[in-house]
């Protein structure tokens, strides 16, 4: 009994790390949910950005909050897309289309601090 109460744990263990870090949520064709800054949009950031864009990288674009990330937000999408900038994450393979789709809502709901 004590064996298969471990083994039970180990597997919930182990199915919650396989989960995406990143925030998946269903966001309509036409942005009618509202898009959390701190809740959506930071934390894609920090799963597959923030390894090469913070203090001390030398890309020299710093994503770490609002005001750095919204300052930037079309040359952001723009680099999701892979138009007219290099396609970002770098080297690929661009995020799912449910990412870069809350991301274009974020901006059309006038980049909140939400
Ligand atoms: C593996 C490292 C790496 C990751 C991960 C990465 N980037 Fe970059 N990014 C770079 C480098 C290096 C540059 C500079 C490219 C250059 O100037 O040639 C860059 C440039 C950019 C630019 C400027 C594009 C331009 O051509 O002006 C934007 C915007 C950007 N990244 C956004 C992002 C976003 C958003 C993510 C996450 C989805 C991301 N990056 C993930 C390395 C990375």
């Amino acid at each position: 009994m004590k064996n298969l109460t471990l083994i039970f744990i180990a597997f919930v263990i182990l199915t919650a790390c396989k989960k995406d870090k990143a925030p998946v949520t269903v966001v309509d064709s036409t942005c009618t949910q509202t898009i959390s800054f701190a809740d959506q949009i930071l934390p894609m950031i920090q799963t597959y950005c923030i390894s090469c864009h913070d203090y001390g990288n030398s890309t020299g674009y710093i994503l770490t909050n609002h005001s750095n990330i919204s300052a930037n937000a079309s040359l952001i999408q723009n680099s999701l897309l892979g138009t007219s900038v290099q396609l970002m994450p770098q080297g690929g393979p661009a995020l799912n289309d449910t990412l870069i789709k809350q991301f274009s809502c974020w901006i059309n709901q006038g980049k909140q601090n939400n």
